[in-house]
């Protein structure tokens, strides 16, 4: 654990959030479905010119299978002309059609589709000479596939790759004839098609409505150490964006107030997290600027709480009693330890204590022998004498720098002085847990 501190002391948690809410889709008619337009036109609309001779299209064939089973491919689908009048203008438009399948990412683990390609190359002789070859970017086109040789310093080019290979990691495209064809959000390839700011694609921006507004929350007065409910986010909503500035943590719960980020006093890293059938990106910088940003629609309510970390006023300490209490904590607390207080300090606005750890009764993270265990007041609450001996159920606090890693002793933690029956007693207490249903995960490293 890191004898660190953080100092936050902000009175107020400033949220600024803006999302858009999808209402009712009343401009369904731009939507389009995959199926029915997901094809290109080489040439234009078909049936753009009047037919005048009596050579006619045969109808399509079957779509040929998907060149892929997923992370998008392409099918083609072929007609033919119908000649009557040999002397008659030949059929307009395209004898292929070709549609975007099997859009789905692959699981992870499968091998990436140039790399196939590539090494499919590996047991074939190439000018008397076997190598393995791996995909490389030669500057020779988006759609040709250029190996590396192993080991060796060239690579060679085998031509154009298979329709469905994406013309490269960084655009949204699909190889097709050898040509690199973008795919609109209608999947039609080379369509210019954009979803809109309401999920619409192709729409213009109307379908629904904007909200905006900056969310003032005052710290709470009963000096809680916890979590506050900033606002709710419907379902249907898109184009989200939640930013924080406070030195508070901005947290997410779905709508069964389950956390999804930050939550259980935990700090999640910064990433993408998959909520409410959208992803979420959390970011956070080292200044303490938070955000939520999902693209959405979003298939349930989110709640945007925020979490404060120090409580600012004192008032009277509560003192956790009962059985069920202790029971209760002991479950769910990652740390049960007798410990020896050997010194106490106050640091900004917290109460750091040195502490020597006697007995573990539970651990879910390794504890040393002596620690740093913190308090986020400066209230004595709870309150712990200097050279006495307490048993203490605390939580583990981690932020997402790393340069928090810390024993946290909240106000409502339950804590005793020690008495040797307290011993037997909190060795049955395992059982208790699995009784009541309470998950735990006791690790003694007696
Ligand atoms: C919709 O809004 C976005 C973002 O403000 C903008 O870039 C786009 O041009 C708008 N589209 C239309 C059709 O107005």
């Amino acid at each position: 654990m890191l004898p660190s501190c953080r100092l936050a002391h902000q009175c107020l948690a400033t949220v600024y959030a803006v999302l858009v809410l999808l209402i009712t889709p009343a401009f369904s008619q731009v939507q389009r479905t995959p199926i029915e337009r997901g094809f290109l036109n080489w040439f234009g609309p078909e049936h753009s010119l009047p037919l005048r001779s009596s050579n006619e299209w045969g109808s399509w064939q079957s779509w040929s299978p998907c060149s892929r089973t997923c992370g998008g491919g392409a099918a083609v689908r072929t007609r033919q002309c119908i000649k009557r009048d040999s002397a008659g203008p030949d059929c307009p438009g395209d004898t292929r059609q070709y549609q975007v399948c099997n859009m789905k990412d692959c699981p992870s683990g499968v091998t990436d589709f140039r790399h196939f390609q590539c090494s499919a190359y590996n047991n074939k002789p190439l000018m008397g000479n076997y190598y393995r070859w791996l995909p490389f970017q030669s500057g020779q086109g988006d759609c040709e596939l250029s190996c590396l040789a192993q080991g060796q310093n060239f690579y060679y080019n085998f031509g154009r790759v298979l329709d469905g290979t994406s013309c490269h990691a960084e655009y949204n495209g699909i190889c097709i004839n050898g040509q690199c064809l973008k795919v609109g959000c209608d999947l039609i390839l080379g369509s210019d098609e954009k979803t809109d700011i309401c999920g619409v694609c192709g729409g213009q921006n109307v379908s629904c409505q904007h909200h905006r507004n900056i969310y003032t929350t005052k710290y709470p007065a009963s000096g809680l150490f916890g979590y506050n409910e900033v606002t709710m986010i419907p379902a249907g909503a898109t184009n989200i964006r939640v930013t924080d500035k406070s030195n508070n943590y901005l947290a997410l719960r779905n709508r069964n107030y389950h956390y999804v980020i930050n939550g259980n006093w935990a700090i999640s890293f910064p990433g993408v997290f998959n909520v409410a059938g959208t992803k979420v990106q959390y970011k956070r910088s080292a200044d303490n600027q938070e955000s939520f940003e999902a693209t959405g629609p979003t298939d349930e309510d989110l709640h945007v709480m925020i979490r404060f970390l120090i409580a600012d006023k004192c008032g009277k300490c509560r003192k956790v009693k009962g059985r069920q209490n202790k029971i209760k904590q002991y479950c769910q607390k990652d740390f049960v330890f007798r410990g020896r207080i050997v010194s106490k300090k106050i640091v900004g606005k917290e109460t750091c204590y040195d502490v020597q750890v006697i007995i573990t009764y539970k651990n879910k993270f390794p504890i040393m022998r002596r620690e740093y265990m913190w308090v986020p007041n400066t209230c004595d609450c709870p309150s712990l004498l200097e050279k006495r001996e307490y048993i203490l159920m605390a939580r583990r606090h981690v932020n997402y720098e790393k340069t928090l890693n810390r024993i946290l002793l909240e106000r409502d933690s339950f804590v005793r002085l020690y008495k040797p029956k307290e011993d037997k007693m909190l060795r049955d207490l395992d059982k208790e847990c699995a009784k009541s249903g309470y998950q735990t995960n006791p690790k003694p490293n007696q």
